[in-house]
């Protein structure tokens, strides 16, 4: 891959946004002979060989969350995935009724047989996986029921969990209702090279669409963004004007459902629920690394720092289209996540009720109401326990057997979020979990 390096950079405590970087040449070669990160490091735009993007992905878990989709549409993603990577389908399909779930592992298995392809597939509803979750002290995304809730964040907190227990130094996401293999393998190729740029062990790689194709008066049209994240994206820019003084327009992925991160990053950082996951990234990272409110962190991740990538995808970007009303609670529910964070300014906070009321979204004198829940970072997980529970399990060849390198701290995680939100919530103590 041929890809140019960041031209801008905002800087906000220990967090580094990087702007977006454009690819040149999605297919740059084999590597040279000469030192290619040497070479590189003088250049504005890098040459990335094969060999270092299959490097990383043999270090990746790309994990792709599935509802009732189209059996064809995932079969297409998963051709799209590099074949280095260990992918994780964590699906939360129908089993009442037709049993959706048995058909997708029934075919996915198959397809699997063929690629040869390292891969997986569990149900977010396993009784065993909830067991697990229980067992290792992290309760927090179990419902009522005693199985996980529903909600792609859940799945995606879910298989974060097993993409470390089976040693994975990455994780990346790719929603199984993609219409194109291709966008699939260049989103993968782009977050490998995200984090072959990386200076720093907590970074996150999140895909900028080129575009995004629509049929508009029966002609196609490729829009540049989604109408849910042209929102998402003003106020957290606005959010960072906020604090220095000056306007912005770093932040371009605020909605990301293509990302990926380093699991330091990932065990790291608190979660929200549903929609919000994504542009919640950015406000707890900002929370938790800012400096804005004292919180603890580890020291690893002040060293160098939280970076944040943005890369322009070549591909347009063509999913199964779910409807006005799905947009607008997605949006909701983003604005919420922003507006609830105890770094949300209260001029902010007036400005998302009053774009929310514009779009319809809230009614005129409607107020933000509580839908969403935030789980703790995963440092809570006892992930020895996690695997004991899972450990007769089919996928279990998959999971790392030596956990040596793991040292549980169960210690006070992120941020306390109660019905009024303030600062005094902050834990005054952390531990965080590292991985070697
Ligand atoms: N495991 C699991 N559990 N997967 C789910 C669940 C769930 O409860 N709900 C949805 N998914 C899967 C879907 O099958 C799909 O593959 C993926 O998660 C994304 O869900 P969609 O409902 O299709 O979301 P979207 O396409 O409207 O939005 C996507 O893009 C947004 C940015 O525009 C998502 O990735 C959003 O998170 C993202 O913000």
């Amino acid at each position: 891959m041929r890809i140019e390096i960041p031209r801008e950079v905002e800087r906000f405590g220990h967090v580094m946004f990087h702007d977006v970087q454009k690819v040149y040449e999605l297919d740059a070669g084999l590597k040279h002979k000469r030192n290619e990160s040497k070479d590189s490091d003088r250049r504005v735009i890098r040459r990335i060989s094969y060999e270092s993007l299959q490097h990383v992905q043999e270090q990746m878990a790309v994990v792709v969350p599935i509802k009732d989709e189209k059996i064809k549409l995932i079969e297409g993603v998963l051709s799209g995935i590099p074949h280095h990577c260990l992918v994780i389908i964590v699906s939360n399909s129908k089993r009442e009724g037709i049993d959706r779930y048995k058909i997708e592992k029934e075919a996915l298995e198959h397809i699997g047989r063929f690629t040869k392809k390292d891969m997986f597939v569990v149900h977010q509803k396993d009784p065993k996986l909830a067991k697990a979750c229980k067992d290792a002290g992290y309760d927090h995304i179990l419902g009522d029921d005693g199985l996980v809730r529903n909600g792609k964040a859940e799945g995606m907190i879910l298989s974060t969990i097993l993409a470390n227990l089976c040693g994975k130094k990455y994780i990346g996401f790719i929603d199984s209702d993609n219409y194109f293999p291709g966008a699939v393998h260049e989103y993968v190729q782009e977050y490998s090279a995200g984090f072959r740029h990386a200076k720093s062990d907590f970074s996150m790689v999140r895909i900028a669409w080129h575009s995004k194709p629509k049929i508009v008066e029966s002609h196609l049209f490729f829009a540049k963004r989604g109408r849910a994240s042209e929102h998402t994206n003003k106020m957290l820019n606005n959010l960072l004007s906020s604090y220095t003084g000056y306007g912005t327009e770093i932040i371009k992925t605020g909605n990301a459902g293509e990302h990926a991160m380093s699991m330091k990053l990932a065990l790291n950082i608190d979660y929200s629920s549903g929609y919000s996951i994504e542009p919640f990234h950015y406000i707890n990272v900002l929370e938790r690394f800012g400096g804005i409110v004292e919180s603890p962190m580890p020291e690893a991740a002040t060293k160098k720092g939280i970076e944040f990538f943005q890369i322009e995808s070549r591909n347009p970007h063509l999913h199964e289209v779910k409807g006005e009303e799905h947009v607008k609670s997605m949006s909701r529910e983003a604005m919420e996540c922003i507006y609830r964070s105890p770094i949300c300014p209260e001029e902010l906070k007036q400005e998302i009720l009053e774009d929310l009321r514009n779009r319809g979204v809230l009614k005129k004198t409607e107020k933000m109401s509580e839908t969403i829940r935030y789980y703790p970072a995963l440092t809570k997980v006892d992930m020895r326990k996690f695997r004991k529970v899972i450990e007769n399990e089919p996928y279990a060849e998959y999971l790392q057997l030596d956990l040596k390198g793991y040292k549980h701290l169960n210690g006070v995680n992120g941020l306390m979020r109660e019905k009024v939100v303030t600062t005094d919530h902050l834990p005054k103590g952390d531990n965080f979990l590292e991985v070697k």
